[in-house]
């Protein structure tokens, strides 16, 4: 916890004037790092008033936090991730998608019944979050509502802010363990949705996927989210058992995402997870519609998915976001989050002769940043009128170097060699909520 010092000065600036001075690094366009060595980033009440290289005259008594040599950069946004999959982390991954959520991922986020459990888990994976850097999430939980409850309010006190899902299924799950009836699943999305009051915590619509939702229910899903204007989550085309049982059960919808269109799910902000085996008419659909592509290459490794064509969607000008999608991906870490789908597009390319391109370090963190911020509403960078999402990394006790590292060195061994100790403060939605 931090407060600003309340001073009082008279004329430009408030007595909620806040300067932060060090290495300044975000990346306001795919592939762009913007580079103050050192700035001055200038908060009033926590939000950004501008970044600058020399600091101006009437700022110059105002109070400066100075990080010395470290390093400011945006901080991350986890675009999808499975809270009630954190206790099997880093476990099961011998299965592909339809065998291992049966076998594994269905019997644990049964546990969530249990609200003790719950509480303990997500106050865990909260502090994870937050103390890794990620400030902005777009999360699923489990199909429970008071567990549901209790996830936002341990993110919220922890400082993570962003959207949560009540997830929806009434078939194909377990049965009297993990799987709601049309009528429960559409009138606990009612009551969970009326007891969301939360500041920076928000309710999304989140049926888990095509195959764990009758028609009936996403229709109803469907008109909610129209009603409520709310916004929608998913999964699309991960694996291709996935996409051909899709198939059998809408057999009217030539591909996978207008099973979702169907239903009034396929819109503006809709999010969906992973789209790895997405064609061109497809992405298509996804470019027309203003739909977000969550890329999860963790995951696509992990169980087998496939390997996801990054580089190509955001070519082709998709809105393509990264997410750690725990416990399919088993790395919480954004900064590693983002050196796996770097890694997943030269895996891309080495199999792709057509593709050459893969991702590279400015681009991977544009989309682990920027790109995810701005689901949210916020700009490019650190943009003014923004309310600080930021890290602060020192990386002095990285092994010592060949010769004396610009920031642009610096910066890519940020992102590889992270680790949680390196990150020493955490400011998200314009208040510093760690601090080492
Ligand atoms: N598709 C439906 N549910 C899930 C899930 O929990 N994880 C992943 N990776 N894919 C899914
Ligand atoms: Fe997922």
């Amino acid at each position: 916890p931090f407060s600003f010092a309340a001073i009082f000065i008279e004329g430009k600036r408030s007595e909620m004037t806040s300067i932060l001075k060090g290495i300044l690094i975000s990346a306001p366009a795919p592939g762009r790092l913007e580079v103050h060595a050192p700035g001055y980033l200038v908060l009033e009440d926590g939000v950004v008033q501008g970044v600058y290289d020399a600091l101006p005259q009437a700022l110059a008594s105002a109070p400066i936090t100075d990080y010395g040599d470290r390093l400011i950069m945006q901080s991350f946004a986890d675009m999808h991730l499975h809270a009630p999959q954190y206790p099997m982390l880093g476990m099961g991954m011998d299965l592909p998608l339809l065998d291992w959520l049966n076998t594994y991922t269905f019997p644990t986020e049964a546990r969530f019944a249990d609200l003790d459990y719950a509480r303990r888990v997500y106050r865990r994976l909260a502090t994870d979050l937050i103390t890794n850097g990620t400030t902005r999430v777009c999360m699923f939980s489990s199909l429970h509502t008071e567990a549901t409850w209790i996830l936002m309010e341990e993110l919220e006190r922890a400082g993570v802010t962003g959207f949560v899902g009540k997830v929806n299924m009434d078939r194909n799950g377990l049965p009297g363990i993990l799987q709601e009836t049309t009528e429960q699943s559409i009138s606990e999305t009612l009551r969970w949705l009326d007891g969301c009051r939360f500041d920076h915590i928000k309710p999304i619509i989140t049926p888990r996927f095509t195959p764990s939702c009758t028609d009936e229910l996403m229709a109803a899903l469907g008109r909610i989210a129209r009603d409520r204007g709310l916004y929608v989550q998913s999964h699309l085309s991960e694996n291709r058992g996935e996409i051909a049982w899709v198939r059998e059960l809408h057999p009217d919808c030539p591909q996978y995402w207008e099973s979702y269109d169907k239903f009034g799910l396929w819109k503006d902000h809709t999010v969906m997870a992973h789209c790895v085996h997405s064609d061109e008419r497809e992405r298509q659909a996804i470019k027309d519609h203003g739909v977000v592509v969550v890329h999860c290459g963790d995951s696509n490794v992990n169980i087998c998915s496939g390997i996801c064509p990054v580089r190509r969607m955001v070519n082709e000008g998709l809105w393509v976001t990264l997410g750690s999608d725990i416990a399919g991906g088993a790395q919480l870490p954004m900064y590693k989050v983002i050196t796996m789908s770097i890694r997943t597009s030269k895996a891309r390319r080495v199999t792709d002769e057509q593709h050459p391109e893969f991702l590279t370090v400015a681009e991977g963190y544009y989309l682990g940043t920027t790109s995810g911020h701005k689901y949210f509403g916020a700009g490019e960078g650190f943009a003014v009128g923004d309310k600080l999402h930021a890290v602060v990394i020192d990386d002095g006790d990285f092994p010592e170097a060949a010769h004396p590292l610009n920031v642009e060195e610096r910066f890519e061994r940020a992102i590889y060699m992270t680790h949680r100790h390196n990150i020493v403060s955490v400011w998200s939605d314009g208040r510093e909520v760690v601090r080492r």
